[in-house]
């Protein structure tokens, strides 16, 4: 599928943008391990969450769609049923790794894969702690990509020092733990979205957090709770900076999930001269939401790195494109972790780019933009990214011409209503 896109003078209006990605798998996850049933709202209806609740299914869980909400029948921590065929994470590197964390826990035999991008992503970082832990693992190139065939089972607790800040790895080292035989600790060298930590402890399980070291208790009573899911900020971040890009826009988007650890977009941002402005704060089963109201500003170029890439990494494509816009240099570095997203995201992101016009070189880690050089609308490529894929979409709002990108249709990874929303508060040309 193809999406074509035409300059707009803004975006004008009010808009949610669906429930955020990684609560809504951690809410099937959790609902599947508690005991009694588990209500979520809100819940995101995109490839990657739909196919954790397919691989649920698999293992003996029912979770139901009722459009409005998805009903998961939780089976408590020890319910969950031999799969008679291979479980399909799609695209979706969560969906993969903290499956393979509780897999890990079970007395039984699993088999988890995924398409192409998914089986070409490094999955040792997840197989090492586990089969430390105890559990056998096996999977092609000596255990580091799917597929993943697990016999878990029989867990160790483990003291475990995180080799990079990812949520994935960090998630699935503890959801092992409540299926091991003592309290196990992990340490993240820098703070990576916590939207786990803060479920577990929703659903009653112990956990704790000293500066960079998280514990968990083992064998905890989960308890079925109702979930609310925020709108996700990483999709809100394209209507923000396609807000802020193009001249006239006045936009509000309301109910979106702020957790701290998710929020670095908006830091950088208003560093850059970006104005917006937060409201309505409130929280949901733990979780800091706000409606965001954003208007069309002058941006100036700034320097992302450090402790704040964790709590933007899936940012960093549109925020390439904001630099694009911005007056002066922009240098993203500390971020050769997107080189194994769904795409080589600096190199699909700096390529791309360059198709408009834009003055971007890739470096080993990260990128380097000369904000200001004229573009113009150009014919480019998802590379079945959906992050690169609305990306382009924001890039194509704001400047001259018509847009293609190919492979579209990718989004539906993500935020499958993308173009309609857009096309709500879309003004014309
Ligand atoms: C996610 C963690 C991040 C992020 C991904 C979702 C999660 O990945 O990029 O989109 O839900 O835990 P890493 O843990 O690999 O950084």
């Amino acid at each position: 599928m193809d999406l074509r896109i035409t300059r707009t003078s803004g975006l004008v209006g009010t808009i949610e943008v669906p429930g955020d990605k990684s609560i809504s798998h951690r809410a099937v996850m959790l609902g599947a391990l508690a005991n009694g049933r588990t209500r979520v709202t809100n819940f995101l209806r995109s490839a990657d969450c739909l196919a954790t609740a397919g691989c649920f299914r698999q293992l003996g869980v029912a979770v139901e769609d009722r459009g409005s909400e998805v009903i998961i029948e939780g089976k408590g921590l020890h319910g969950l049923k031999e799969p008679s065929d291979v479980l399909d994470a799609g695209n979706s590197g969560t969906t993969m790794r903290l499956m393979a964390g509780i897999l890990a826990g079970q007395d039984f035999y699993s088999c988890l894969t995924g398409d192409a991008s998914l089986r070409s992503r490094p999955m040792s970082r997840v197989t090492l702690p586990l089969t430390r832990m105890g559990a056998t693992i096996l999977g092609r190139a000596n255990g580091s990509l799917a597929p993943l065939a697990i016999r878990g089972g029989g867990l160790k607790s483990i003291e475990y020092h995180l080799p990079v800040a990812s949520a994935q790895v960090k998630s699935a080292v503890l959801l092992a733990g409540l299926f091991a035989d003592a309290p196990s600790k992990v340490w993240e060298p820098k703070p990576s979205r916590d939207h786990t930590e803060r479920m577990l402890g929703y659903f009653g399980a112990k956990i704790s957090r000293r500066d960079n070291e998280i514990t968990v208790y083992p064998e905890p009573t989960l308890t079925a709770r109702d979930v609310y899911v925020p709108g996700d900020i990483s999709s809100a971040a394209f209507f923000i900076v396609g807000a802020l890009i193009t001249p006239e826009s006045d936009l509000t988007i309301r109910n979106v999930g702020v957790n701290p650890t998710r929020t670095g977009i908006l830091d950088v941002l208003t560093a850059m001269g970006a104005c917006i402005e937060v409201s309505n704060a409130g929280t949901l089963n733990g979780e800091p939401t706000a409606d965001l109201r954003v208007r069309s500003s002058r941006l100036d170029g700034t320097e992302i790195g450090g402790s704040v890439i964790p709590r933007l990494i899936d940012e960093v494509p549109v925020l390439a494109v904001a630099a694009a816009f911005a007056g002066g240099r922009t240098v993203i570095r500390d971020a050769a972790e997107l080189k194994v997203k769904e795409s080589d995201r600096l190199s699909t992101t700096a390529g791309e780019l360059r198709r408009f016009g834009a003055a971007v070189t890739e470096t080993p880690d990260g990128l380097i933009i000369e904000g200001g050089a004229p573009l113009k609308g150009a014919s480019c490529f998802s590379h079945g990214d959906h992050r690169i894929a609305m990306a382009l979409a924001i890039v194509g709002l704001a400047s001259p011409g018509e847009t293609v990108i190919r492979d579209a249709g990718a989004v539906s990874v993500s935020f499958p209503e993308f173009a309609d929303v857009l096309n709500s508060v879309r003004l014309q040309y």
